[in-house]
């Protein structure tokens, strides 16, 4: 059950940085504390880049096939043999930037083998993810038209693990070359004329891991042979990205570029930070819920390490860090995995807090960072939508997303919180023309939090605001109940110098500020 905070605890509160009201009283749950955070306004971070909101799709599990591909002639309601409805809900979201075709299908996909007439296409085996036998259908020109579908940027992921530099530059000159080469013209055979344009680059992944079991060193050496052959063609100019550490290893990082003494071609260096936990996603206790959550604390920790320990080679920051894939990865259950495909999750409440919270510490860091990819789309990890033959709902994180849109190409602005606490309520603040938007998690599970947000450098005339709340953290949305979780219109408070909201346990709130 809900907790509710009367307007005499909210004021008793007032002035305390940490004031809890035991609302232990008939109908109330949660205790209530106030929280004091202030935004400074004119104290301009960066801009948030929309491609912060990205996003990554895998040939695993049933992410792209049955998931995003159901082929032409499927019964599923499709568009060229990509799923309608997710076709439809990504394109209202706006990916912005979408990663493919791996992970650690990347180091051992050969591109020629997904070109050309699909009954021609060999059967190749996904060695990554269960040995099923790949046919290839789904491809670069399918990938492309996805994009082109959802209005998403490609972004493509090199082989380096098990492919060659000649491979990879092969595949840049078929997709970008405008037309005259072997290479442009058989892509226009192949129903494209027109180039593809693709700008991001991956020059591996996890190449520490599973795309190659490499040291730093040897990876290194590997990214400068790669990426010396990989050239601009036409208007397109490619950003290579390199495969960075996996959460905040400075090891790797230190290692990797203290070998890079030439850095014209890397422009990108990817971190990956999974947050994991020891539960299925519907069975989550408090206590599993907050070791989760906290480690977006620890996440923000290594974008400021590792951007820091970047600078010393790159002060100017020539070179952009991103987190290439990121979210929740919890306990995986076999029947679930036997009925929807590899590394399939339930998405719920939690999930949803878990995804904001990402997208928070993106915003407090949009100076130091130029891409963010949620692991993955449909029906993978932390899923935005799940399918299951012609049904396909959207997920609790959806929403999360669609309830931070409003920040993209924003100036992220400074949030002072008092609160160093990995579990402190999370803030982020954007403004541009007169509105400033604010967006508050709370990641407690057992507290309410009345927030009191005092604004410096403005004054507020007036909002309204959007909340994902269930009081339930295990809930979530599914084909027969798609609105178990959906953003309703919430209460703020803005006049003058302050903002103030309440948040129930586990709720994201987004509030549409008018600045006087
Ligand atoms: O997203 C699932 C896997 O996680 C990716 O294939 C790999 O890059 C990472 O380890």
């Amino acid at each position: 059950m809900q907790n509710r905070v009367t307007r005499r605890s909210f004021v008793a509160a007032a002035g305390t940085s940490a004031f809890a009201v035991l609302a232990q009283r008939k109908g109330f749950s949660a205790a209530t504390e106030e929280k004091s955070i202030e935004v400074r306004l004119n104290r301009e971070i960066g801009t948030i880049q929309p491609t912060l909101h990205g996003h990554f799709s895998e040939h695993l599990g049933s992410c792209i096939y049955g998931g995003i591909w159901v082929g032409r002639n499927s019964p599923v309601p499709n568009i060229s043999g990509f799923r309608k409805a997710a076709v439809d809900y990504l394109k209202e979201l706006g990916l912005v930037v979408l990663r493919w075709p791996g992970g650690c299908f990347a180091d051992d996909y050969h591109w020629r083998d997904g070109i050309g007439p699909v009954e021609k296409r060999p059967k190749t085996v996904n060695i990554h993810w269960g040995n099923y036998t790949e046919d290839n259908s789904f491809g670069t020109h399918e990938f492309i038209q996805f994009c082109r579908l959802i209005e998403a940027e490609p972004y493509l992921a090199g082989n380096v693990g098990s492919g060659t530099p000649e491979e990879l530059r092969d595949w840049v000159e078929y997709c970008n070359y405008p037309s005259g080469s072997t290479l442009a013209d058989e892509r226009a055979r192949n129903g494209s004329p027109e180039p593809f344009r693709v700008r991001y680059w991956g020059v591996g992944n996890e190449n520490w891991g599973c795309g190659g079991n490499m040291t730093p060193e040897e990876y290194a050496g590997h990214f400068r042979r790669f990426a010396s052959f990989i050239r601009p063609f036409g208007d397109t100019r490619p950003f290579l990205i390199a495969c960075g550490p996996s959460r905040n290893d400075l090891e790797w990082t230190r290692r990797f570029m203290e070998n890079m003494h030439r850095r014209t071609m890397l422009h990108g260096y990817a971190m990956h930070f999974y947050s994991n936990a020891k539960a299925e996603s519907t069975k989550f206790t408090p206590e599993i819920a907050r070791a989760q959550l906290a480690t977006f604390a620890a996440m923000e920790k290594a974008i400021q390490d590792q951007r820091a320990l970047l600078d010393k080679w790159d002060p100017e920051r020539r070179i952009g860090l991103l987190i290439d894939e990121w979210g929740v990865w919890d306990r995986i259950s076999r029947d679930d995995e036997q009925r929807y495909g590899r590394l399939w999750q339930q998405i719920t409440m939690r999930s949803a807090t878990a995804a904001a919270l990402g997208l928070n510490v993106f915003h407090r860091q949009a100076d130091k960072l130029v891409m963010c990819n949620i692991a993955q789309t449909v029906n993978v990890l932390h899923s935005l939508l799940l399918t299951e033959h012609d049904r396909c709902v959207r997920t609790s994180t959806y929403y999360a997303f669609e309830l931070m849109k409003p920040h993209r190409g924003r100036k992220s602005v400074v949030v002072e919180n008092p609160d160093t606490d990995p579990l402190a309520l999370s803030v982020s603040a954007s403004v541009r023309d007169k509105t400033l938007v604010l967006s508050m998690v709370n990641p407690r599970v057992d507290t309410t939090i009345s927030a009191k947000v005092s604004l410096a450098g403005g004054q507020a005339d007036g909002g309204e605001a959007r909340m994902l709340h269930h009081a339930d953290m295990n809930a979530y949305n599914w084909f027969d109940k798609p609105n178990v979780i959906v953003p309703r219109p919430a209460k703020v408070e803005a006049r003058g110098a302050t903002v103030r909201a309440e948040l129930p346990p586990l709720a994201i709130l987004t509030a549409m500020i008018r600045l006087a």
